[in-house]
């Protein structure tokens, strides 16, 4: 087989890993959250649950993949062989498949949304056109499924041509475009005349939303936003070489991913507020993006509609770009394990990946559509990937990383890896392992168990 490849540079590393983390979830998903959990309340308790959660599991997914050079069942097999801790690997991949079916069909929603935009198709339209326009666009039995077929594809080509050709030369030019145009964005959103009042609420927290919902909110969005608990930087820190920094490559990407996600907040809520509206529950989901934001844009810049135009078509390409950095370290953790675990080379393995996921896509992409009324416990298959990727496999996922770095793994690998070899201080160390073995696995009970309905 030939030899594994590492990425080429420090900066690289933190770049595919923050490609990764900055996504969806940063531009549709926190914004959202936000605007129902009391703005800037809700932002202190994220953070919170980044520092407390996100960085010991970003260290622990880092350390174990780059100790191991293995995708991530062979890693846990590697370092506990010959016991049941491979299933936490297998588990992740598992869920890596699961979100890469479903956030592929959104992903493609977002490229046909770029086409409008640049074919001039919002000008002059109110909410109930970009309604209509939505609810047809996304109940089609073929369009939906076009677009996504071409993000599935884009993602394989990048993939496929190698770690350092593919994912890390792509990261590196994505990235750095990802966020010019988030600043630009913001510094148009934040001058729109009645902008004060978003910028208000994102800056003024407003504790009195807050409950233990939201807290548990907050874990989960943290999770999926750093994309945690399904070995996906596991497999991205297997091609860190000996040198990288863990410790600054986790705070990099945990700062990264938390600012883009503020700003976006800085986008999406001066431009809401503008228009005179607020996020209310039916706002949530899908019609954010597609209905609320391209109306309250065209309101926003009635009098300056090229500034519309192009403001329009900047936000729709920022939602590709983070799309397409996420989706591949999706299909890495997945292809990573065929390609690994089965001995089939990597360009076969990637196209089989590919092909499945696409053909568990378009069930998913129908959902909206002829197969709105086809329900798995209650759940569209859209839903039911959505529900048991990101509410189950992920906590859970991260409740097994978190006991396997805190109690299993033998110390010696843990401090030799976050410090490298002891050329790195970081006498904090010893106060991430207390956290992984004693508040995190029950913190993420407490989310799972309040899931199940227990409290
Ligand atoms: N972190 C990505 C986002 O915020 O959109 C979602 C994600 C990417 C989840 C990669 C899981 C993953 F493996």
């Amino acid at each position: 087989m030939a030899k594994r490849e590492n990425f080429s540079s420090k900066i690289g590393a933190i770049l595919v890993a923050a490609g990764s983390a900055v996504g969806l979830g940063n531009i549709w998903r926190f914004p959202v959250e936000t605007g129902q959990n009391g703005g800037a309340a809700y932002i202190i308790i994220y953070i919170a649950c980044i520092i407390v959660l996100g960085i010991p599991i970003m260290m622990s997914e880092f350390l174990i993949g780059r100790n191991t050079h293995s995708n991530t069942a062979g890693a846990y097999q590697k370092l506990a062989p010959n016991t049941q801790w491979k299933w936490v690997g297998r588990l992740g991949v598992l869920s890596g498949f699961l979100i890469y079916c479903y956030y592929s069909v959104v992903a493609g929603w977002t490229l046909e949304y770029a086409g409008l935009a640049i074919g001039n198709q919002f000008e002059g339209k109110q909410i109930e056109d970009f309604k209509l326009i939505f609810a047809d666009f996304s109940a089609d039995p073929v369009l939906p499924i076009v677009f996504m077929a071409v993000f599935f594809l884009a993602t394989h080509f990048i993939v496929v041509k190698g770690v350092k050709d593919g994912i890390e030369r792509f990261s590196k030019m994505m990235m750095p475009a990802l966020f010019v145009i988030t600043v630009v964005l913001v510094i148009c959103s934040v001058n729109l005349p009645k902008a004060g009042a978003g910028i208000d609420f994102l800056l003024h927290p407003d504790f009195s939303k807050l409950n233990g919902g939201t807290v548990l909110n907050a874990m989960g969005q943290a999770f999926f936003s750093l994309s945690l608990g399904l070995g996906c930087l596991c497999t991205y820190a297997s091609y860190f070489d000996k040198d990288t920094n863990l410790l600054k490559t986790t705070f990099s990407v945990c700062g990264i991913d938390t600012a883009i996600a503020i700003l976006a907040g800085f986008i999406i809520f001066p431009a809401v507020f503008n228009a005179g509206m607020s996020l209310s529950p039916e706002d949530v989901g899908p019609s954010l993006i597609f209905i609320t934001l391209p109306s309250v844009f065209q309101e926003a810049f009635v009098s300056a509609p090229v500034i519309g135009y192009v403001f329009s078509i900047m936000f729709y390409l920022l939602l590709i770009l983070a799309s397409l950095t996420s989706t591949i370290s999706m299909l890495e953790v997945v292809n990573a394990y065929v390609h690994e675990e089965f001995h089939i080379k990597r360009s076969t393995s990637a196209l089989i990946v590919t092909l499945v996921c696409m053909f568990f896509g378009v069930f998913c992409a129908l959902s909206f559509g002829v197969l709105r009324d086809f329900t798995i416990c209650g759940m569209t298959v859209f839903g039911l990937f959505d529900y048991v990727a990101s509410n189950i496999l992920l906590p859970v996922g991260g409740m097994c990383i978190s006991i396997f770095a805190g109690w299993k793994l033998n110390g010696r690998i843990f401090y030799s890896e976050l410090t490298n070899d002891g050329c790195l201080r970081a006498p904090y160390l010893k106060v991430v392992r207390f956290m992984l073995r004693y508040i995190i696995p029950p913190a993420i009970a407490l989310v799972l168990l309040n899931m199940i309905g227990v409290f």
